[in-house]
């Protein structure tokens, strides 16, 4: 379990898999609708479909867990600005799955997992062309993942910007700590 002295392993392991996974995703998707780079489409899509499985596992260990103790006190506007960044952090990490795959699988476009067909595409054999299943939902999924990125992003920087400036500012262990030392 987590102390305030150290996280545990697992806390350490799931932070950077995740943190390193997202910010990849968040560039690639970013990149790939831009630029309409179809061939990283499934690459992305198959990477979100295993990394919401770690997702899970984080968020049931954060509820076993608890949040991190802060390494010291810190002034309330800093602990509240602190644990939001930390929920947009952890809830947009769970919806930012859960609408790519609400936009691809139920807009028709179907879901490859590093080649397994997870939700197969939806394609009206008379006219060749791809249909929704369920257009309402998926463009919910669609609106909610591209908003959810711009705020992700935000949030992200302001994540970083937090840990930089508790390691070279504060000169306190927040970041030490969650590189386990
Ligand atoms: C791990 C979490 C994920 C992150 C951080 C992420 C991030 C992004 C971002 C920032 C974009 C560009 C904004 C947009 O056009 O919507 C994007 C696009 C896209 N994502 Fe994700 N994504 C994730 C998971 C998934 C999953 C699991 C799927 C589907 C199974 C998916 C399907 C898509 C698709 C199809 C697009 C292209 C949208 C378009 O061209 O209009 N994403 N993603
Ligand atoms: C290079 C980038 C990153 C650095 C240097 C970093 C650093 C840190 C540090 C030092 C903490 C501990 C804060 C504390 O003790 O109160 C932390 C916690 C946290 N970070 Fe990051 N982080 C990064 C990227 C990310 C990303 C991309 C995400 C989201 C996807 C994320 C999500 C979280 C969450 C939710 C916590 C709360 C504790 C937990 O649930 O593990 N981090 N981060």
């Amino acid at each position: 379990m987590d102390t305030q002295q150290t996280l545990s392993p697992l806390t350490i392991a799931l932070h950077w898999v995740i943190a390193l996974t997202i910010i990849a995703m968040l560039g690639i998707g970013f990149y790939m609708s831009i630029n309409e780079y179809y061939p990283l489409y499934d690459w992305h899509k198959s990477i979100g479909v295993v990394i919401f499985a770690v997702i899970l596992l984080r968020v049931w260990w954060r509820m076993r867990n608890g949040w991190p103790v802060p390494v010291r006190a810190y002034p309330a506007l800093e602990h509240r600005l602190a644990r939001a960044t930390h929920w947009v952090l952890i809830v947009g990490t769970v919806l930012m799955p859960i609408s790519g795959m609400m936009y691809s699988g139920l807009g028709g476009y179907g879901i490859k997992v590093f080649g397994w067909v997870m939700v197969a595409g939806n394609k009206n054999p008379a006219t060749g062309q791809t249909e929704p299943i369920h257009a309402g939902l998926a463009q919910l999924g669609a609106f909610t993942h591209e908003w959810l990125g711009y705020l992700l992003v935000v949030a992200v920087v302001l994540h970083i910007a937090g840990a930089l400036k508790h390691h070279l500012f504060d000169k306190d262990r927040t970041l030490l700590r969650m590189v386990g030392r």
